[in-house]
């Protein structure tokens, strides 16, 4: 057996061989004329390669139940069968030809897609998926290089089925091993695991993040490994929040924290608009009132204003009157602060950045730009305010995964109270991944991402906070101002 040359006439004459228009592991399409009508169809077989394995009757029975599959489904975006059959000892199922190219040629030729265009072919394959899923089918390998585009409308059609199996939701089968490498979710590479319309749900959320980035995400092993998956976002900033955070949860290593169907992920990409429309308006009508308060405070202090108010570092961290007084120029400075760049840089999952910009707004609303680092006098003055944004624009950024006020909550929870304790501390520091094995992590290795633990960040460096049992001075700041 091999592979048809162009011109070969099969069953009976009724269709001709144009030309091969695609060659897989273990498949290979044709475009094909289909006699009398002349309409152009595509025919998929298995390749001369897989033919001459020795368990091609195998690969036989695989493909058949993908054509069976196949034909059993209409749907405007899943391609449609016309017929399975057998031309000697080969089964072949005759297509729809789809005139035009996978979406990966199409974004790759076009050198990216806006999202809006992006999100209206996912959502055309999301409801073919669901579509299959009713039908009782996974299809398992799901990727831009599957995903044609009809160049006459523009419309997404989902083919290769070769990897699709029946499945019940949740339960272990046994699954052949196959899958392909950056859109494959973990339980993929597992032969006996769970798999459901989650497992689908990944691969269409990988391919949203290629179709976005034009690159690849990194194979979920590599993840589990500890590589971490570049938020899409940071590849391409025109990526609006919502889609960057549904992509990651849709992309989550663990199936079940994914959304566990692809109308649940679907739901994602435009109703979490609301939510984040819904924050961005609260933390601006917060920052209104707190505008309005620094007013208040900067007139009251001006009253007070003292010529020792020159020198910002008081003398004596026992001198509490000194202490007040820097607490009010740092009410005073603070209004200098812009927070435009720590909330860019959290929306946008530049972590390393927004740590290193919350290291600088601190510095300038305790007036130590110069020194750069923090003695225990300037935590216990950290402006309420101040720390309230900070905070907030890290809880918000990070959907309550980062900000002191995690890090407070966790400390106690850790059994931390106002007082030092270095077992605690110790404890603490574990737990939030700033120690791994008993050792320090140095600030370049620390995890600028969303899957480091909760409440690894800020972080802001060791340096910065100049004596032992900062956290236990801040967090008994973070008290007084009830956060
Ligand atoms: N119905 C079709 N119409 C036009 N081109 C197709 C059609 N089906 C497949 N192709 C082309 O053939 C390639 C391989 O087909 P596919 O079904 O993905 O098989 P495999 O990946 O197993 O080789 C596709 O990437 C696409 O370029
Ligand atoms: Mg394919």
């Amino acid at each position: 057996m091999s592979n048809w040359k162009p011109g070969t006439r099969l069953q009976n004459g009724r269709y001709e061989i144009k030309k091969v228009l695609g060659y897989g592991g273990s498949g290979i399409t044709y475009h094909a004329t289909e006699y009398p009508q002349g309409h152009p169809v595509a025919i998929k077989t298995l390749n001369a390669i897989i033919q001459n394995e020795p368990d091609f009757s195998k690969h036989q029975e695989r493909f058949i139940q993908e054509a069976f599959c196949l034909a059993k489904c209409n749907h405007p975006h899943v391609i449609k069968v016309h017929s399975v059959c057998q031309e000697g000892q080969l089964w072949c199922m005759v297509m729809d030809y789809v005139a035009g190219g996978t979406i990966r040629q199409y974004v790759n030729y076009k050198n990216g897609i806006t999202e809006e265009e992006a999100l209206n072919y996912i959502q055309q394959i999301g409801s073919a998926l669901t579509y299959i899923h009713e039908q009782g089918f996974i299809h398992r390998d799901v990727k831009p290089g599957n995903i044609m585009l009809r160049k006459r409308d523009m419309q997404a059609i989902l083919i290769d089925f070769g990897l699709a199996r029946e499945f019940v939701q949740d339960k272990i089968q046994t699954h052949t091993n196959s899958r392909t490498e950056s859109f494959a979710p973990l339980e993929q590479y597992e032969l006996t695991a769970k798999r459901g319309a989650y497992t689908d749900v990944y691969a269409l959320a990988a391919t949203l993040y290629y179709v976005l980035t034009l690159q690849l995400p990194f194979p979920s092993p590599f993840r589990q490994q500890g590589a971490t998956l570049i938020p899409p976002q940071q590849h391409n900033p025109n990526i609006s929040d919502t889609v960057n955070v549904a992509i990651l949860q849709g992309m989550e290593l663990r199936s079940e924290k994914r959304p566990q169907s692809i109308q649940e992920w679907l739901k994602l990409l435009t109703e979490k608009k609301v939510t984040i429309a819904r924050q961005r308006t609260l933390r601006n009508s917060r920052q209104v009132m707190l505008n309005a308060a620094r007013k208040e405070q900067l007139a009251t202090a001006t009253v007070s204003r003292s010529s020792s108010l020159k020198d910002t570092t008081p003398k004596s961290p026992k001198d509490t009157k000194t202490a007040q007084n820097v607490s009010k120029i740092a009410s005073i400075s603070h209004s200098r602060v812009n927070y435009k760049n720590l909330e860019e840089f959290l929306s946008t999952g530049k972590l390393k950045e927004a740590d290193q910009e919350t290291a600088k707004i601190i510095l300038k609303i305790t007036n130590r730009e110069k020194a750069g680092w923090l003695d225990q006098h300037h935590v216990e003055n950290l402006p309420c305010q101040e720390l309230e944004i900070i905070n907030q624009l890290w809880h918000e950024g990070s959907n309550g995964h980062f900000g002191f006020s995690v890090q407070k909550k966790l400390y106690q929870q850790l059994g931390g109270n106002q007082n030092y304790d270095a077992k605690i501390w110790r404890d603490f520091a574990q737990k939030v991944g700033w120690k791994q094995h008993k050792n320090w992590l140095s600030y370049k290795d620390l995890n600028f991402n969303l899957w480091a633990p909760q409440g690894h960040l800020p972080m802001l460096g060791m340096e910065f906070w100049g004596f032992t049992g900062w956290l236990t001075v801040l967090i008994r700041q973070l008290d007084n101002c009830q956060i």
